[in-house]
């Protein structure tokens, strides 16, 4: 090992304090009083003679003190020596990723139950160090004993490399993030419709033809292409490479093939293996094709045994994920192969799944064979539970936990990564018009921290069926590696202590404390991370005694707030936030938290008046039971409604054109009604089709004063719409607003004919 030890005394250096409040929890920190360690330039890492892992331990350690403080430590086998970090892996435990660090002021001794042990006590270590103020510095670490060991033994995340790709060096540095983690497992996501990633030698139409897409639809599957090629795959070697990177790391890859549906990419190689036989195309936009491989053509199973076969040798670890999500059966049921298929195999369609169903548990489990023999076990994604699969194939839970319920009762062994928990291409703020365009979803990190893995459905030995938890990463909207880093960052740190920490020594307040100590290891490292658990959270109530809106606000440190009410952005010098802000006049609250590290993004809330402001809505027609928001009052209440539907501020209608009567409480002068609403057409809420406005004097005898109609939408739309009526100044103390709504949605919406929903928030009248 080449390193020089320090001529200088490490004590002339300046030095920073460690603080083992680190991410993801340990089981039991035991901090003494007494002299402390001092990390410096002389000190060595040492591990015993002929120990391979923890060779590779010491290095691992030796780079990232190097990182953190600049001291490149001398790498020996003297383990008795003082000054030295010992690495072991003597400690007796079951669990073979347990660890036990003990700092003293002579060594500091990392004893792991395996050299994969030692490598989550050398991440304590690192994590404890402040990255922020440790270049140049000596490191003191405090006395103390840790005890740990991760609670489930698969901790994974998941990349698709495949909707875009991303090359060696991103797929290393998510690799690095992991290690940072205590992540043991990579679910490397290989193929999709969108590209085939992986060199298959006996197959090379798969990347020559199946790795490139000449463009990419832009926004949400608009209809509209970008004319950016995406290509890329990975070669066998550099896959090779990746692997041994990994488990340098002590991380395990487990390659995923989807089959037999998103297999588009593929086909577009080889159209013989579809059941029209093509031709086919590299899909170029997002969500799920109806072509897939061909089941009853036996060339569909030779080439599955092809690629798992070159898999397997690239591949060491013992699982293989052989997908089987969202495989539509619209082309086998028309299949003259797959339908004598399904009768040669004697497949009926019963109450425990569809033939159709059945043929895709045929396919998987002839995977699942030919990874059985080459030594690996199956996972697969939770349809495949529909026509039940071979008791030995482990189930991914994505479409929420009851799969993995279903499957843990079936027998399955069960793999957590509950899309309403763990999908991280989800937004991960509500504020999604402030964000990079995403797939949609809302899963804040605080959301992440709250998955309790084990559903308490399941009881005895069903319990143990729960092997881990994983996040996912798919990436039709995520194109750079610096935005997957901000999807992943830092709702990782999230996932790493539902998979380490026992349930009962989770924190959410606690975490969100250690949390800063992580982030400052993100900008060591360069990650880009997103910031929003520290911004401001407001929540608006209405006050209908004062007749205002009142603005609680709130962080999760107790950071000072600061806000203005005048439009002005906020500053240090701002108002201090103390008690709930009451507006009673139509205005914007803008606040943002000021913390020594900076102030954060800046919060916004606005409260909206006119002389409907906490009137009586005397009549209202029924809105739907989901969208009922605060009840009548809400619509009068000053509070507008998020672009999010379920937010609970709207109010919904369907199936009847709605109708809504204000008192003004006494007669007054009128001359504009302004009426808001939600266009989210992925959702079946469209625009009004028209609108009528009436007056009355006493609530019975309306005149009709205003109208308007609306064409029906023409394109996917997702906006608020804010419509103003105006008419001639009039005495009026009652104001009905008629609505008629989209009754039949327009042709291009897969709803077509059918009647939309209406939202509306708010109606202003002045
Ligand atoms: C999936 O998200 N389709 C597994
Ligand atoms: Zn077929």
């Amino acid at each position: 090992m080449a390193c020089a030890a320090s001529v200088l005394a490490g004590c002339t250096a300046k030095s920073v304090q460690a603080s083992y409040g680190i991410i993801p929890q340990p089981q039991a920190v035991d901090e003494a009083s007494g002299e402390p360690f001092r990390l410096s330039s002389s000190t060595t890492i040492a591990y015993p003679e002929g120990n391979e892992g923890l060779a590779n331990d010491a290095e691992r350690l030796a780079e990232y003190i190097e990182q953190l403080t600049g001291h490149r430590l001398c790498v020996s086998t003297d383990t008795a020596a003082a000054g030295t970090i010992v690495l072991k892996d003597a400690l007796q435990s079951e669990n073979r990723e347990a660890y036990e660090l003990i700092v003293d002021s002579r060594n500091i001794d990392i004893n792991g139950a395996s050299a994969a042990g030692a490598f989550y006590g050398i991440q304590t270590l690192r994590k404890s160090i402040p990255a922020a103020s440790s270049g140049g510095a000596d490191v003191m670490f405090p006395p103390v004993t840790i005890s740990d060991a991760p609670r489930f033994a698969y901790r994974g995340a998941h990349f698709d490399v495949s909707r875009h790709f991303f090359p060696a060096d991103s797929v290393k540095a998510f690799i690095d993030m992991l290690a940072l983690h205590n992540i043991n497992t990579f679910h490397w996501h290989l193929s999709d419709d969108q590209g085939w990633r992986i060199e298959i030698k006996s197959r090379p139409e798969l990347t020559e033809k199946g790795s490139r897409r000449p463009c990419t639809v832009t926004g949400r599957n608009s209809g509209v292409f970008d004319s950016i090629p995406v290509e890329g795959f990975f070669t066998q070697e550099q896959a090779r490479d990746i692997v041994r990177y990994a488990a340098d790391r002590h991380i395990r890859i487990i390659p995923e093939i989807d089959l037999p549906g998103h297999m588009l990419a593929a086909l577009s190689a080889y159209p013989e293996l579809g059941c029209t036989g093509g031709p086919y195309e590299v899909w170029s936009q997002w969500g799920v094709a109806d072509d897939v491989l061909c089941a009853g053509n036996d060339s569909t199973l030779a080439f599955i045994d092809d690629v798992l076969r070159e898999l397997v040798d690239i591949f060491p670890a013992e699982y293989f994920h052989i997908g089987g999500d969202e495989c539509p059966k619209t082309r086998w049921e028309n299949c003259p192969k797959c339908q004598a298929r399904i009768r040669a195999l004697g497949l009926k369609s019963d109450a425990s799944g569809s033939k159709e169903a059945k043929l895709q548990s045929y396919v998987m489990n002839h995977a699942a064979a030919l990874l059985r023999e080459n030594g690996r076990r199956v996972i697969g994604w939770d349809e495949i539970l529909e026509g039940g699969v071979d008791g030995d194939i482990t189930i991914m839970s994505w479409r929420g936990q009851s799969g993995g319920i279903e499957a843990a009762r079936r027998g399955h062994d069960v793999i957590m990564t509950p899309n309403t928990y763990l999908y991280f291409d989800y937004y991960q703020t509500a504020d999604t018009e402030n964000e990079p365009l995403g797939i949609g979803g809302y899963v804040p990190i605080e959301k992440v921290y709250s998955l309790e893995p084990v559903p308490a459905e399941l009881e005895g030995a069903e319990r143990d069926r729960i092997l881990g938890v994983q996040a996912n990463l798919w990436t039709e909207y995520i194109k750079t590696f610096s935005h997957a880093q901000y999807m992943e960052l830092p709702r990782m740190a999230a996932l790493s202590e539902v998979q380490w920490t026992d349930q009962g020594k989770k924190d959410y307040d606690r975490f969100v404390e250690r949390l800063p100590q992580l982030l400052d290891h993100y900008r060591a490292n360069g990650y880009n991370y997103a910031t929003h658990v520290f911004d401001v959270k407001g929540e608006l109530k209405p006050d209908s005694v004062a007749r205002a809106v009142s603005i609680t606000l709130s962080t999760v440190d107790n950071a000072p707030v600061r806000y203005t009410l005048d439009g002005s952005m906020p500053t240090e010098e701002s108002a201090l936030y103390e008690s709930p802000v009451l507006i009673d006049n139509t205005a914007t609250l803008m606040a943002v938290a000021v913390r020594p590290s900076g102030m954060s993004n800046v919060y916004k809330a606005s409260a909206s008046f006119s002389k409907a402001s906490f009137a009586e809505v005397k009549e209202m027609s029924e809105p739907h039971p989901s969208y009922k928001s605060g009840g009548r009052a809400s619509l009068v209440d000053g509070i507008f409604g998020s672009n999010g539907y379920k937010d609970g501020l709207w109010t919904g209608f369907t199936a009847r054109d709605p109708e809504i009567v204000i008192d003004l409480g006494n007669a007054q002068k009128i001359s504009k009604v302004t009426l808001r609403s939600l266009v989210h057409t992925d959702n079946w809420i469209f625009d009004m089709r028209g609108v009528r406005i009436a007056v009355s004097a006493d609530g019975h005898k309306f005149n009709d004063v205003a109208s308007d109609t609306y064409p029906a939408l023409s394109a996917p739309a997702h906006e608020i719409v804010s419509r103003n009526l105006y008419f001639g100044p009039v005495e009026a103390r009652y104001v009905k607003i008629s609505v008629e709504i989209e009754k039949s949605i327009p042709a291009w919406h897969p709803g077509k004919g059918a009647c939309s929903f209406f939202f509306t928030d708010e109606i202003l009248i002045d």
